[in-house]
């Protein structure tokens, strides 16, 4: 199998924690609903390609997503993992659920807009918030750490432009809350990066600094990587893909698949940047998934490699 030719860029990190959310972000918008052995296999799978944070599954209404109403059957399946496997919780029932079944650290979120809030949510963004807290300090009483998204940080589909400053007020109450990282979130995609340095910079001036930010994009207009670079060269060192460019948001219209983890992990490696990951081996997973889910992978380096892999 090809890979690319190294050639570093000055002021990148030597390593990039790539972080995999397809077992959640991904399967949650795919209208195949696959089985629960199915998703433990995916998570194996990616564990073996060396993936060290991958997102396992939701504690949400099952009622509002229902391809992730396996989560406690996933969950007891899956058993101790190596690495860093967060879970999704909206509220005091999810908390509850997860923390049943073992989740070593859980993951909030919330939105940049009201908009978005009230269709991923049903509530305000105070509402949100005052919920998350109460969840965090909860979560991180038993020793459980937190993560906090943001949504629709550089645009929305009901609201249109968001500011740098409405989308960091969000994440610096996110951090302040006690979430060790916060990860900032365009669930639609529409992001260039001249957006991404303008956040991270209004971050900066509210004491959020890079060492506890990731960033979370959708590849909709196709910029998530040029995103992800200029982040990088800013000092972040967390970036959330998905393995074959799987997901979306069902409370989005417009959000197609994150940053595919192949493309990402293409990048990185061409720089001279550590992944841990085996990209043939993850290859290879993504194409075994997307033929289970019945489509090809959206993702341009499975698309250029898979004729390779047989
Ligand atoms: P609600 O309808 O206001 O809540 O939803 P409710 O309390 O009235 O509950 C509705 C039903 O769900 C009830 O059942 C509850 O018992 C049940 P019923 O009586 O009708 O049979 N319920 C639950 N069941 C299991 N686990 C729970 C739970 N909570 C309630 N935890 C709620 C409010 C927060 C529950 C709902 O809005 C919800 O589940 N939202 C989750 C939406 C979601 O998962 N969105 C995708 C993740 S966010 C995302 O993808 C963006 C991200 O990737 C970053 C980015 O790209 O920007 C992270
Ligand atoms: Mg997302």
């Amino acid at each position: 199998m090809r890979s690319p030719q190294r050639a570093g860029l000055a002021g990148l990190p030597e390593r990039v924690g790539v972080y995999e959310v397809g077992p959640r972000d991904g399967l949650q918008n795919e209208s195949t609903v696959l089985s629960p052995v199915v998703k433990v296999d995916f998570i194996r799978r990616l564990i073996e390609a060396g993936l060290r944070a991958v997102e396992l599954t939701s504690f949400v209404s099952p009622r509002w997503v229902p391809q992730l109403a396996d989560a406690e059957q996933v969950m007891a399946s899956l058993g101790p993992l190596p690495g860093r496997h967060p879970v999704l919780v909206p509220n005091e029932r999810g908390l509850e659920r997860a923390l049943a079944c073992g989740a070593t650290e859980i993951a909030v979120f919330a939105s940049a807009t009201e908009s978005f809030a009230a269709r991923n949510l049903n509530c305000s963004i105070a509402e949100s918030l005052a919920t998350f807290a109460v969840l965090v300090a909860r979560a991180r009483d038993v020793g459980v750490p937190a993560r906090g998204y943001v949504s629709m940080c550089f645009g929305d589909p009901w609201e249109g432009d968001v500011t740098a400053a409405q989308a960091a007020a969000v994440a610096a109450e996110l951090a302040a809350m006690g979430c060790d990282e916060v990860s900032l979130g365009d669930t639609i995609g529409v992001a260039t990066p001249g957006q991404v340095v303008d956040l991270l910079e209004a971050l900066d001036v509210l004491g959020v600094g890079t060492d506890r930010l990731a960033v979370h994009f959708h590849d909709t207009y196709g910029q998530a990587l040029a995103n992800t670079i200029v982040a990088l060269q800013h000092g972040v060192t967390t970036v959330d893909s998905s393995a074959g460019g799987l997901g979306g948001c069902p409370f989005a219209g417009s959000a197609t698949g994150n940053l595919a983890t192949e493309d990402l992990v293409w990048q990185l490696h061409g720089l001279g940047i550590d992944t841990g990951v085996d990209l043939e081996s993850l290859c290879r997973t993504s194409m075994w998934i997307a033929a289970l889910l019945g489509r090809p992978s959206p993702s341009r380096t499975v698309q250029a490699l898979s004729p390779t892999l047989g």
